[in-house]
């Protein structure tokens, strides 16, 4: 058997992933446990879960963070080694003719709000963070900070689609209402993009003609709560490895894509 790894989480809102990850370690099905849950929100519900764990848990109020960057701009409070420059050189959220004021407060107040994150974060000894509807992007400086071996990534991330298909914030909502006949959930790796980071695993369920954007929700959530137990167990057992791979499409076209390998 392997030895047990530790996890953190950060969460948002409810936690049924979060909680479903405790089972599956309580339960052995997970050879890992939890050491802290971490969220952007103070009234998070899914604290309680963490609570009626006995694991840690704090919150960074992002919104309040923004809020006052907004009021007072001046004011925010920087870690002294991040590098604005080298954040948007590195993200890729926004193209690059974006308008540079919106990337720069967002990776400002962002960089902010992580470096308090990385404070409280940083009391614990762990080997793998998951994002568990979490619904905060990570900027570059926070990525570089916990994935210090860009080898062996340890951010996961569950999204609620079939990505590459519908990331962002709403993706039951978005398959949906595409009309699509399949959904699903993914789990991956964060990377420096939008729910663009190495997939780790997938499971999709069928949309039938009368089900409501809340059957699709239910129906997702069901298959995440089975995904992301099953994806963080190949991480504890060391049989996700990463691979950089390029691909000549025609003459001239390159593709290159970091995919996930399993052992
Ligand atoms: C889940 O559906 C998860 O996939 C999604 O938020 C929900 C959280 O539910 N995450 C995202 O959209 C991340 N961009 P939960 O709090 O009950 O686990």
């Amino acid at each position: 058997m392997s030895a047990k790894i530790k996890i953190g989480a950060l969460i948002s809102g409810g936690g049924t992933n979060l909680q479903a990850i405790i089972d599956s370690c309580e339960s052995g099905k997970i050879d890992g446990e939890m050491v802290f849950v971490g969220t952007d929100n103070p009234e998070a519900k899914g604290l309680k879960r963490a609570d009626r764990h006995n694991i840690p848990y704090f919150a960074v109020n992002y919104a309040q963070i923004i809020k006052q960057y907004k009021q007072n701009p001046e004011n925010i409070i920087l870690p002294d080694d991040f590098d604005l420059n080298e954040a948007i050189e590195k993200q890729n959220f926004f193209s690059p003719d974006y308008c540079y004021e919106k990337i720069k407060n967002f990776l400002l107040t962002r960089a902010s709000a992580e470096a308090r994150l990385l404070e409280k974060i940083n009391l614990y000894d762990f080997d793998l963070l998951v994002l568990a509807g979490f619904m905060r992007n990570l900027t570059p400086y926070f990525i570089d900070k916990i994935n210090t071996d860009h080898e062996n990534p340890c951010i996961m991330n569950i999204h609620p689609a079939l990505l590459p298909a519908f990331p962002g914030v709403d993706g039951y909502g978005d398959t949906f209402r595409y009309g699509c006949r399949v959904g699903g959930c993914t789990v991956h790796f964060i990377d420096y993009g939008e729910d663009s980071g190495p997939i780790i695993g997938q499971k999709s369920f069928y949309i039938e003609k009368n089900d409501t954007l809340d059957d699709v929700k239910i129906k997702g959530l069901e298959k995440e709560w089975e995904l992301y137990p099953e994806c963080i167990q190949l991480f504890a057992q060391n049989r996700l490895k990463t691979k950089k791979m390029s691909y000549t499409l025609d003459n001239n076209t390159f593709f290159n894509r970091t995919i996930v390998l399993i052992k």
